[in-house]
């Protein structure tokens, strides 16, 4: 089932929609059209109580105001390049660099902070589109994408991303969803696997070095569950620059989940699937409190944890990573699943 509703008007005087995708186990789902944005997700715990287990704001004026990319599609490129440029066939593109002057993130926000359109394409799934000009934040090609997201009974919320560019561009696109599955508190005693054999350490600017280091006996080991708080405090130098995890992980191949995580006190878990070849781990490590979120309750440190499925960081200037350039008229497609269920141990 879906429903619309009015979600106000930004500051720039375009209305906004909030659709609510519902299944039969009255899961529900919000999403709003100001960034294609996850606003709100339903699910139960162990005793059937609901809880709303994403980050986000009651009002249009909250993500305008005070959001740091909570539930937003994020793109053309998410993530980081390095002094914001990077060069296709010879040409070199200078990006807007709006991360202190010296990277480009999250594609300069653009798709974040962009109102889609959207169309309910059946009983479980909206899609919205936006179309992006030639040159938006220095980035070369006109592009056309759409997010897709579909509710499926098995309480799986997939997102179908996919984008057309009329010039040989990179495309990166990921949602940045903070989650907490106890939806209240920290989420430094839910428990992580990601299953990924090495990660990409960074430089103070935390773009990648080019190192594929192995996560074996580093604190970086997600490989069996454990606690993110357990390690997160550890004497590493990785660590310590971004005051927790906010690291790309290299993703194993295989077909089971690129991470599950679950809250043991509730029994709330997620599962994450992906075809892409890396997630970015971020706990909300630079929030501090001083922002409020839904009911006006502080967005603290730790409050949410990001799994944001992605190439890896600074792609288009790293030769060695999988790639991510498309040429004009090749179509970029991608799907990540965010499956919720019941942990029994
Ligand atoms: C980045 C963080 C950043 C956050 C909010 C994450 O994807 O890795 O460094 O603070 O987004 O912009």
């Amino acid at each position: 089932m879906i429903t619309k509703k009015d979600f106000g008007t930004t500051q720039s005087g375009e209305s906004v929609a909030l659709y609510t995708l519902e299944n039969s186990k009255g899961v529900s789902v919000d999403l709003i059209t100001y960034g294609a944005t996850i606003n709100a997700i339903r699910v139960p715990d162990r005793n059937g109580e609901f809880a709303d287990v994403v980050k986000g704001f009651d009002t249009i004026e909250g993500h305008e105001k005070y959001s740091n990319y909570q539930g937003m599609t994020v793109g053309r490129y998410a993530n980081r390049i390095a002094d914001g440029k990077f060069s296709i066939d010879g040409t070199e593109y200078a990006l807007e660099k709006n991360e202190k002057g010296i990277t480009c993130l999250h594609g300069g926000g653009e798709l974040s902070h962009a109102v889609w359109k959207a169309i309910i394409t059946d009983d479980t799934s909206i899609e919205m589109s936006y179309s992006s000009p030639d040159g938006a934040m220095g980035f070369p090609g006109k592009v056309d994408f759409t997010v897709k997201f579909t509710l499926y009974e098995d309480n799986a919320l997939k997102i179908d991303y996919s984008a057309v560019s009329d010039k040989k561009t990179v495309i990166n696109m990921t949602n940045h969803a903070y989650f907490n599955l106890a939806g209240k508190g920290d989420i430094l005693s839910h428990v992580l696997m990601i299953n990924a054999d090495a990660f990409t350490p960074t430089d103070s600017r935390s773009i990648p070095t080019g190192e594929l280091r192995k996560v074996e006996g580093t604190p970086f080991d997600f490989r069996t569950a454990k606690p993110i708080g357990r390690d997160i405090g550890a004497d590493d130098e990785q660590l310590k620059q971004c005051r927790g995890y906010d690291y790309n992980f290299c993703l194993n191949e295989g077909d089971g989940p690129a991470a599950v995580a679950y809250d043991p006190e509730s029994g709330r878990m997620m599962e994450v699937f992906t075809d892409l070849p890396g997630v970015q781990l971020y706990c909300g490590n630079f929030l501090d409190g001083t922002r409020p979120g839904k009911g006006g309750e502080p967005l603290i440190q730790y409050c949410g944890f990001c799994l944001e499925t992605q190439f890896y960081p600074n792609t288009p200037n790293m030769p060695d990573f999988p790639q991510c350039t498309f040429d004009a008229g090749e179509k970029f497609e991608s799907s990540t699943v965010f499956r919720f269920g019941l942990y029994n141990a």
